[in-house]
């Protein structure tokens, strides 16, 4: 692809100021190579530079550029010009989040979700007298969860999320799954607990949309389903221990 132009519409929103909503269309030339990111930067530079987004890295790690373009959620410093054919390009906020300005949104509800689920290794025992051993297919199993960047793209599909705002959403809930699978924290069976409600694995719709949005390939769904079958199983172990413990009692 060489110079064209593309024609951006980008919804705005600056609260304090009429009106508060409002659609504008921009014309950015483009050059070869060019990410969606360079695209609202150079909006921004040459056009408008009150155009509110987020941005830091540049190289899908921060997780910080997300926004939904012609009804996708995505990362805009990953999405190269060339692939958005479709013309005009649609621009508005990451959806379900609250916008501050533009395409700027309130991670609040996912960073409170995040933190409800106590993110980080719970080490056992806090001081090991050797290593722990990890084998290596205990690591490839949870590899796919190490890549998350909190980017909040699956929020901005998931239909439970939509419905519920404290569904705990499905970053989150891989996430918990992560640790679950890691043979150093000690929390096992209560990270299957605090999951195990309507606002967590079981308010899940199962559609797979997150698998297919996640911009790092993490598969959510995948470790959802895993948790429900394992509190399944769960259950029904301390079922049939309470029905011979009954049956014992009774011959
Ligand atoms: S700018 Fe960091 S992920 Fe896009």
């Amino acid at each position: 692809m060489g110079t064209s132009v593309l024609t951006l519409k980008i919804k705005r929103y600056h609260p304090g100021k009429e009106p508060l909503r409002w659609t504008e269309t921009f014309k950015v030339e483009t050059t070869q190579g060019m990410n969606l990111l360079e695209g609202l930067l150079r909006i921004q530079e040459e056009q408008d530079p009150t155009l509110c987004f987020r941005y830091s890295c540049r190289g899908a790690v921060c997780g910080s550029c997300g926004m939904e373009v012609n009804g996708t959620p995505l990362l805009a410093c990953r999405t190269p010009v060339e692939r958005l054919l479709k013309e005009p390009i649609r621009i508005s906020p990451l959806p379900f989040f609250p916008v501050i300005r533009d395409l700027v949104v309130d991670m609040s509800p996912f960073f409170e979700n995040y933190q409800k689920i106590e993110p980080y290794l719970h080490e056992k025992p806090a001081i090991p007298d050797r290593e722990h051993i990890m084998t290596e297919d205990v690591r490839k199993a949870i590899d796919p969860y190490i890549q998350c960047i909190l980017c909040g793209i699956c929020f901005g599909v998931c239909p439970a999320f939509r419905r519920e705002a404290s569904f705990l959403g499905p970053a989150i809930l891989a996430k918990a799954f992560r640790f679950l699978l890691d043979p150093r924290d000690r929390r096992g069976k209560d990270i299957l607990q605090s999951v195990d409600h309507h606002r967590g694995v079981w308010g899940c719709n199962t559609v797979f949309r997150c698998v297919k949005a996640c911009p790092k390939e993490v598969p959510p769904t995948h470790a959802i389903v895993r948790m429900r079958g394992k509190i399944l199983k769960g259950h029904c172990a301390r079922l049939f221990s309470r029905f011979s413990f009954l049956l014992r009692i009774l011959s």
